[in-house]
C-alpha cells in the first residue's frame, strides 16, 4: 500500500465510513465468537468491529506491513483479550484448518496481486459454517486513477471473478452486491 493510502486509512474519515457505511452494510448476522482479519492496516475496522459486535470475542487483526501492525496494536491496546495485532502474509496464513468462525477482507484483496491464494487460504481456515466477507473495488476508471496517482501495485477484482473463484472453492450462499460507494462491492459466502 503506498504511503497516501496509509495515512488515509488513519484519518477520523476513514473511521467514520468503516462506522456508518461498511461495518452495518457488510456484516450482517452472527459473525463470532473467533474472528480473523487480514489486511487490518491501521486497525480501524476492527476496532469499528469489535464496537458493534459484542458476539466477537476473539478478533485476530493480522497485516502484512509491521508499520501497520503496529499501529493496530495501538489502536486494539484497550480492548484486552477480545482482540490482539499480528504480522501475518494473507497469501500464507499460519492458523489450522477451521479456526475462525469468520474471515473479514475490508478493501484488501485487490492489494494482495496473488488474490486467489488468498481467498482460498481464507476458506482454509474458515470452519464448516464460517463465513468470508468484506468488500472490494472493481476495475474502474476510478480505481485506476486512485492506484495511479497513490503509485500502489494493484491488480483489481471483477465482482464476477470473485463470485466464480469462490464457487470453484465450494462455497455457498454467495452473496456479491454493489456497496453504494464509489463502486465498490461487498460480499459475504458461507463455508
Ligand atoms: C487499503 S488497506 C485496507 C486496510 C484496512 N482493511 C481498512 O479497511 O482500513 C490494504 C491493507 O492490506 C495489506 N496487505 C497487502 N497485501 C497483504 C498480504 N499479502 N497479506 C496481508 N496484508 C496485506 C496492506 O499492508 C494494507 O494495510
Amino acid at each position: 500500500m503506498s504511503d497516501l493510502e496509509s495515512v488515509f486509512c488513519r484519518t477520523p474519515m476513514w473511521r467514520v465510513a468503516a462506522r456508518r457505511l461498511v461495518v452495518p452494510r457488510v456484516l450482517e448476522g452472527p459473525v463470532g465468537p473467533r474472528v480473523l482479519e487480514i489486511g487490518c492496516g491501521s486497525g480501524a475496522m476492527a476496532v469499528e468491529v469489535l464496537r458493534a459486535r459484542r458476539d466477537v470475542t476473539r478478533y485476530v487483526a493480522t497485516d502484512v506491513d509491521p508499520a501497520m501492525v503496529e499501529l493496530a496494536s495501538r489502536q486494539l491496546a484497550d480492548l484486552g483479550e477480545r482482540a490482539e495485532a499480528r504480522q501475518v502474509d494473507a497469501t500464507g496464513l499460519p492458523y489450522e484448518d477451521a479456526t475462525f468462525d469468520t474471515v473479514c477482507s475490508w478493501l484488501m484483496l485487490h492489494h494482495t496481486i496473488e488474490w486467489e491464494r488468498v481467498v482460498a487460504d481464507a476458506v482454509r481456515v474458515l470452519r464448516p459454517g464460517g463465513r468470508f466477507v468484506g468488500y472490494d473495488l472493481p476495475d474502474s476508471r476510478l480505481s485506476r486513477a486512485v492506484h495511479t496517482l497513490t503509485r500502489s501495485e494493484v491488480r483489481m477484482i471483477a465482482a464476477d471473478d470473485l463470485v466464480a473463484e469462490l464457487g470453484r472453492l465450494g462455497m455457498r450462499e454467495l452473496v456479491v452486491e454493489p456497496l453504494g460507494v464509489a463502486g465498490a462491492y461487498r460480499f459475504s459466502a458461507t463455508r
